[in-house]
């Protein structure tokens, strides 16, 4: 949530800050705003409300001067999205952008207005600029000024600094939200993600939890939570620009949509074999034989992923398996035995609640394992062993890719359980990795659906309540289907187990409600067709999801039907997740909504 963004440059800092903002644009597009300082050492500053080219327009009229400057992007928290609640937060000579939540500020404020400092905003990080200032009046040096804020400071941040009369200054901290030094040359940069510094530079130097760090053009000292000088490695990270453009799409979501034959190849081969046969997975994966419970979390979409892969680990391996949402799973503070690995899937790697959790298992767990995207995230940095999915970088805010490409890995890790565990030969392991190699072909094929579902989302758009269904492994993707549909057309959806329709849910069902049915023709077909046919004599608008055989026996009396290619079960989940993102596309689109960036929502949430 938010994005920060830092450069101490030799060309103008303003035009470069708002490149680099767009890229950060997916954590936030409440308001956004830029400080810089001229050569003359005057801080000044720009805000606007709402998304980025709101601010750039401002910046064409009123532009700001300086090679030094700092930017955000909001997704707001405290305080409503408005100008005054925008950051850069200014007070006197200290400008400050944040990105987490400041949980003292309240002490904190109370204790400055007792002072006499006064206060404009209804923000937590107007307290951290205002606090800087303070000690700027008691004589302090900008860095040690900066230095005793930091300090004072609880809860989560990252943060920038930038200081009136200091043209070659920034201080920045990290504790609980990422953040990355970018070395140029005779230039340095500072942002949320490596993304927003992809085309500056390549080399960047992580934070780590706790640290601060004092920049110059010439130089980076860091230190770490106890004030020592710490060395932090510099990475070469290999950003492919042409990944963040939309490359000819509309929207960077059906562009993630269309990419998916391609990163599922490429995720699936590289944890297979090189003849194909056998899993490669690293050596530090545990021995799932010696694995008593399995214990799954995240949020979202993720989520859904998890409880997908629960399916999987139970039917294939006979693990127990515990699947939770990250926000309940420390307060309900679930007794871990020994013997629990526990198993952590996010896309960002920095989604709060998942981070808090896994900080809650480790010394509980035996094993802490995460299938993340973004490698150096914290949830990957933190785990034993984290598992990459390779989906690249994923902007629409509605996860797309790396769904499914996360189900691509939790399929490898299911299948390595049932050998370890003795529930399949080799021989049966090399059937279950055929059909998955075959995986990408079979959504392409699925993706050939896109003009038919662009005509059947016409009718979806002009429903208020739309219903999915699913059985087994495809409740998940009902739950998913119905999520995407409402997080990006903002239509209300639900999914639900197709046999739990009749305790409740079936009273909602009249001939204005569209009820989406996935049915691949599994050992419970029968079952999800009955339960159909329950939705179709209340007259409930049936789209049948399913194969051609599924379809000719089952299609009678509904709406509609999407022919999928054939899947062995055990992949069906994957397969069947690109009509449901689809359809929510389309949806999106016939209603003319924010695809990528969805009212209220942000990519990467980093509050609880
Ligand atoms: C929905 C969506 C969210 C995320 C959730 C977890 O389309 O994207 O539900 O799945 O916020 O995010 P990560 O995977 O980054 O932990």
């Amino acid at each position: 949530m938010c994005g920060i963004v830092g450069v101490l440059g030799r060309h103008e800092a303003a035009p470069i800050i708002v490149e680099a903002l767009k890229r950060l644009e997916y954590r936030g597009y409440d308001s956004a705003g830029i400080a810089t300082v001229d050569a003359s050492g005057r801080l000044d500053r720009r805000r606007a409300v709402g998304k980025l080219v709101n601010l750039s327009d401002r910046l064409v009229h009123e532009p700001l001067t300086g090679t030094s400057g700092i930017g955000h992007t909001r997704w707001a928290t405290h305080g409503a999205a408005t100008e005054t609640n925008a950051h850069p937060h200014q007070a006197g000579r200290v400008a400050v952008v944040h990105n987490g939540i400041i949980e003292n500020f309240k002490e904190l404020r109370a204790a400055l207005e007792a002072k006499g400092y006064a206060f404009g905003t209804e923000t937590d990080t107007e307290t951290v600029a205002v606090l800087c200032e303070s000690f700027l009046d008691q004589g302090l040096a900008p860095r040690d000024a900066a230095e005793q804020t930091i300090a004072r400071l609880e809860g989560a941040f990252a943060l920038a600094f930038l200081f009136e009369g200091e043209p070659d200054l920034m201080i920045v901290a990290r504790r609980g939200s990422p953040l990355a030094i970018g070395h140029g040359d005779g230039e340095v940069f500072v942002g949320s993600d490596a993304i927003a510094l992809g085309p500056l530079t390549r080399e960047l130097t992580y934070l780590e939890e706790g640290d601060w760090a004092v920049l110059t053009r010439h130089s980076v000292e860091i230190y770490d939570a106890e004030g020592r000088r710490a060395n932090r490695p510099v990475r070469v990270v290999e950003i492919d620009a042409a990944r963040v453009e939309k490359g000819g799409y509309r929207h960077f979501m059906m562009k993630e949509i269309a990419e998916q034959p391609t990163v599922l190849g490429n995720v699936i081969r590289h944890y297979l074999t090189e003849d194909g046969r056998g899993l490669a997975l690293p050596e530090a994966t545990p021995d799932f034989a010696r694995v008593d419970r399995l214990s799954l979390v995240a949020c979202g979409t993720a989520f859904y992923a998890c409880m997908v892969a629960k399916y999987w680990f139970e039917q294939l391996a006979g693990l127990p398996v515990d699947v939770d949402i990250a926000s309940e799973f420390r307060y309900r503070e679930p007794p871990i035995t020994a013997g629990t690995a526990a198993l952590f899937v996010s896309q960002s790697g920095e989604t709060a609640d998942t981070l808090a959790a896994l900080r809650f298992c480790q010394g509980r767990a035996e094993h802490i394992l995460s299938v993340v995207n973004v490698p150096e995230s914290s949830i990957a940095r933190e785990s034993d062993l984290a598992l990459p999915i390779l989906a690249g970088p994923e902007i629409g805010v509605a996860s797309t890719k790396a769904f499914t490409c996360q189900l691509a890995v939790l399929a490898c890790l299911a299948l390595q359980a049932a050998l370890d565990r003795g529930r399949i030969d080799e021989g049966e392991l090399a059937g279950h990795l055929r059909a998955l190699a075959s995986l990408p072909g079979l959504v392409a094929r699925a993706l050939d659906l896109d003009g038919r579902i662009a005509a059947l989302a016409e009718r979806l758009a002009e429903a208020r309540d739309v219903l999915y269904l699913g059985r087994g492994a495809i409740y998940p993707i009902a739950l998913e289907g119905a999520l995407k549909l409402k997080e990006i057309s903002y239509i209300h959806a639900e999914g639900y187990a197709a046999g739990e329709l009749k305790h409740g849910p079936i009273a909602l069902i009249d001939k204005s409600v569209p009820v989406v049915v996935l049915a691949p023709r599994d050992g419970l077909f029968p079952k999800t067709v009955s339960n159909m046919q329950e939705v179709m004599a209340r007259h409930g608008q049936v789209l049948l999801v399913s194969d051609q055989r599924g379809i000719d026996e089952a299609a009678e009396g509904s709406w509609a039907q999407l022919a999928m290619p054939a899947v062995e079960p055990l992949l069906a989940p994957i397969l069947y997740a690109v009509p449901v993102q689809l359809l929510a596309y389309h949806t999106a689109v016939a209603k003319g909504t924010d695809v990528d960036q969805p009212r209220n929502l942000a990519k990467s949430v980093t509050v609880e």
